[in-house]
């Protein structure tokens, strides 16, 4: 975010690459690196390591799409998303789809904790088959003036909330992705805040547009787009889209974001999509689709005014919208 690319949609070749035969292909250099140990079973076994290839749980995709949550838009080609990226842990450039694959997705524990009747850990798959998934397709506005169109694949996060049980006093939902520099690259860049920290309002985390996504195009997320739990929070720049969640804590205190930590003055907490209020260091008037060259003006709470401008009367005190 700080450094800005210029969008360049060409693929690498191994973007181009059937993405089955090169999920296959990194497999098996795996199975060759580790030799005997994984062939004799002291490693994963055959079908534990397809699936932790295929990701979480991959028997309950595509779930059944929500004809409520549409874009006019197309939908974006499922090549762009996948390779073109923004995951600081695994490096600050657009190119780390294929470093983020030694990510371990399987088993991923999760711990919702703070002001909870309910605190817990649990495994992100017993998490996941507890909940309504469904598909939406929702447009998602990177504060850096790129856009897509993408069919998510998740449950409300409301449903977590409620789980949950937050106590009176909370007033703030506080995310955070996972800390191992052993397999984040980018996480021993000691000058980063990390953990990637992100957080709501209750009341902005209860919308009903507030969805956890587990899935993506109809299969399980892929690691590079925040496997295997991420935020996506249309109406809101794509960095409070938080990724590969590990932490819910539930909170009296208004949290201090990463961004927000790094350099408040453009990265705010709010971070409403608004085209009328520009970045300190370029305009949000008009955004640029993934794939394409063409500008298109970007929509106040990136078109989702009707369902949230409602959760911000009273504030307008605040800098709602960077
Ligand atoms: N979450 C973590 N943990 N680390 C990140 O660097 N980048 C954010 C957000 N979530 C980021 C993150 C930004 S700036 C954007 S635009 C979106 O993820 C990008 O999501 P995508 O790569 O799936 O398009």
């Amino acid at each position: 975010m700080f450094t800005r690319t210029r969008p360049s949609w060409h693929l690498p070749e191994s973007a181009a690459t059937d993405e089955s035969l090169f999920l296959r292909r990194r497999q098996l250099i795996k199975g060759i690196a580790a030799g005997p140990i994984l062939l004799s079973g002291l490693g994963l076994p055959g079908s534990a390591a397809a699936e932790a290839e295929a990701g979480l749980l991959p028997s309950l995709y595509p779930a059944k799409r929500d004809p409520a949550y549409a874009v006019e838009r197309p939908i974006t080609p499922e090549a762009l998303p996948t390779t073109y990226n923004n995951f600081y842990e695994f490096g600050s450039n657009k190119q780390i789809w294929q470093a983020a694959q030694d990510l371990p997705v399987q088993p991923w524990q999760v711990v919702i904790d703070g002001l909870v009747d309910k605190p817990m850990t649990l495994d992100a798959a017993d998490l996941v088959e507890k909940m309504p998934l469904e598909e939406r397709v929702y447009r998602h506005r990177c504060v850096e003036a790129w856009s897509m169109v993408v069919p998510w694949t998740g449950f409300p996060l409301k449903a977590l909330v409620d789980m949950a049980a937050p106590q009176g006093s909370a007033k703030y939902l506080v995310m955070q992705t996972f800390e191992d520099s052993d397999v984040a690259p980018g996480q021993r860049q000691f000058w980063y805040p990390w953990p990637y920290i992100e957080g709501l309002t209750i009341q902005e985390a209860t919308n009903p547009l507030a969805f956890l996504v587990t899935g993506l195009y109809g299969k399980p997320v892929p690691r590079q787009n925040g496997a295997p739990l991420r935020l996506a929070i249309p109406w809101k720049y794509g960095f409070k889209s938080v990724k590969s969640i590990v932490r819910f804590t539930f909170a009296e205190e208004r949290p201090v974001s990463f961004w927000e930590q790094i350099q408040a003055a453009e990265y705010g907490f709010w971070a409403n999509v608004n085209p009328e209020v520009p970045h300190p260091r370029w305009s949000q008037a008009m955004e640029t689709p993934l794939g394409s060259d063409e500008k298109i003006p970007t929509k106040l709470f990136n078109g989702y005014a009707e369902q949230v401008a409602g959760l911000y009367a009273g504030l307008e005190g605040e800098t709602l919208y960077r």
